[in-house]
């Protein structure tokens, strides 16, 4: 399947995403992200949302109906859950460990005060077989989120453990319908088992891919909706590995957020979605029995990830123009007073992790120190020339740069390998003010994808605590591409 990735099939993708993008961002001011968004009311006094999730290993197919049944690791007894909140609500959430290995939940994208964000070591101590975990936040603004472990991902997200979080409250005018889409490929085998959820090859290069697809836990996807109504797709990149080029026939689309914050909202022609982005589309269904489709186009056949057919008497009337979500709250960055950051990714030699300096592999001290610090065997990458875990320290390696809250920064991420990277920063949602290699309209981010040799600029005003950054390609996580920043008070 990775074959089908060849570079000249992303660059052509992403020249169609670059095409689309000049025409929206043609009339807007770089600086102006949001500016012409409706201003956000008061958030007013939510409820108190209780939910339990169980992390256990449950037999079901994530395929659907009529596929196969595998072990799948949940968080309840539907995988891949979806909570939804309103803003203002409290959400407590219980994690109950019924897995054999130590597990978390991360609220991915959500500005949780730091020690909710779920990070192994880091936040949090690991939640051990057996122990439950409380989590008790509001979240400060409406979105696409999810969740999932810190330690481990491949193999815990691998089996499903993750779920979404959908927070409402962000529409000025309502649509007419609110469909979650999570896309994630499974690493299943001929014989209907689990194949390894990390390879060598995988984990060296773009990371390893699954060999099934599937959309909201099923192999092909399909639900009704309304005829020519405005119906909201919250569309989840939960994948490992794959980068998803999305576009759609049959109607009209826009998109109107991402990774859950609202953009000026512009036609979509082709949008690329790394793992772990979300992006949220308004979409002008067609006539009653007609269909619309959401489609991958990064594979070497296309991929559709949802069938929508139109039914009932047809809810608008006129022509599709998508409402703007109201503005997001977020603190603008001071851009002329912001201290410079660089971060730099790039391959190391794949030596032995530096952990296990002075230990053979097959020490069961170096099994502890290894899953202590959420690391594989061998680092094949590093953020600015430093693998996870740094310097042979059978502790938590130093910060990558240590910041000070409510000052502004503008950081430059440097892809220095021939791969995509998806790189994530917890607890802030930034800027994104310029790419080399793409053309981006004005829009905030929790995650960025890196193209090959690419430089981003991000912005921030930082918010005090201990923030990861890391890739989400789950192996480069495992391997080496993984720092955090200290947030001083
Ligand atoms: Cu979803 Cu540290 O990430
Ligand atoms: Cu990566």
């Amino acid at each position: 399947m990775a074959a089908g990735h060849t570079t000249r099939r992303r660059m052509l993708a992403g020249l169609g995403a670059a095409s689309a993008l000049v025409l929206a961002g043609a009339s807007q001011g770089r600086s102006g992200a949001g500016a012409a968004l409706p201003a956000p009311p008061e958030i007013g006094a939510g409820r108190r949302r209780d939910v339990v999730l169980v992390a256990a290993e449950r037999q079901g197919s994530p395929l659907g109906p009529g596929g196969p049944r595998l072990p799948l690791w949940t968080f309840g007894e539907t995988p891949i859950p979806v909570l939804r909140l309103r803003l203002g609500d409290a959400l407590h959430a219980r994690v109950e460990n019924r897995l054999r290995e130590h597990t978390s939940a991360h609220w991915h994208g959500v500005r949780v005060p730091n020690d909710q964000d779920g990070v192994q070591y880091l936040t949090q101590p690991p939640i051990e077989p057996g122990q439950a975990y409380d989590y008790a936040f509001t979240p400060p603004d409406p979105g696409t989120f999810f969740f999932h472990p810190h330690c481990n991902e491949a193999g815990q997200v691998g089996r499903g453990l993750a779920g979404v979080l959908v927070v409402a409250g962000d529409e000025a005018e309502p649509s007419d319908g609110d469909i979650v889409l999570v896309s994630k490929d499974w690493r299943i085998g001929a014989d209907g088992g689990w194949l390894p959820f990390e390879t060598p090859e995988g984990a060296s290069r773009s990371g390893t891919y699954g060999t099934r697809r599937s959309v909201n836990c099923q192999a092909a996807f399909a639900c009704a909706v309304p005829a020519v109504a405005n119906v909201r797709l919250r569309i989840v990149n939960l994948d490992s590995t794959r980068v998803l080029d999305l576009g759609v026939e049959g109607g009209e689309a826009a998109v109107i957020a991402t990774d859950g914050n609202p953009v000026e909202p512009f036609p979509l022609e082709s949008w690329r979605l790394g793992p772990a982005m979300r992006v949220d589309l308004l979409v002008r269904t067609p006539r009653a029995g007609q269909e619309l489709r959401l489609i991958d186009y990064s594979a070497s056949e296309l991929y559709t990830l949802a069938t929508l057919t139109s039914a009932g008497e047809r809810r608008r009337h006129g022509p599709f123009v998508p409402a703007p979500l109201y503005a997001s709250r977020i603190p603008a960055p001071d851009l002329a007073a912001a201290e410079r950051l660089s971060f730099s990714f790039s391959a190391t030699s794949g030596a032995p992790a530096a952990v296990l300096d002075g230990l053979a592999s097959d020490d069961p001290l170096a099994k502890v120190l290894l899953d202590s610090l959420c690391t594989g065997e061998r680092s094949f990458w590093a953020i600015n020339k430093t693998s996870w875990p740094a310097g042979g320290h059978r502790a938590l390696p130093p910060p990558l740069a240590t910041l000070k809250a409510g000052r502004s920064y503008v950081a430059e991420l440097v892809n220095r390998t021939p791969h995509i990277h998806p790189i994530h920063l917890h607890g802030h949602s930034f800027d994104v003010l310029s790419a080399s290699r793409q053309t981006l309209p004005p829009m905030k981010a929790d995650t960025i994808l890196v193209q090959p040799r690419e430089r981003v600029e991000i912005a921030f005003v930082a918010a005090p605590g201990a923030w990861m950054l890391h890739c989400h390609v789950l192996e480069h996580i495992d391997h080496g591409m993984m720092g955090w920043l200290k947030v001083a008070p």
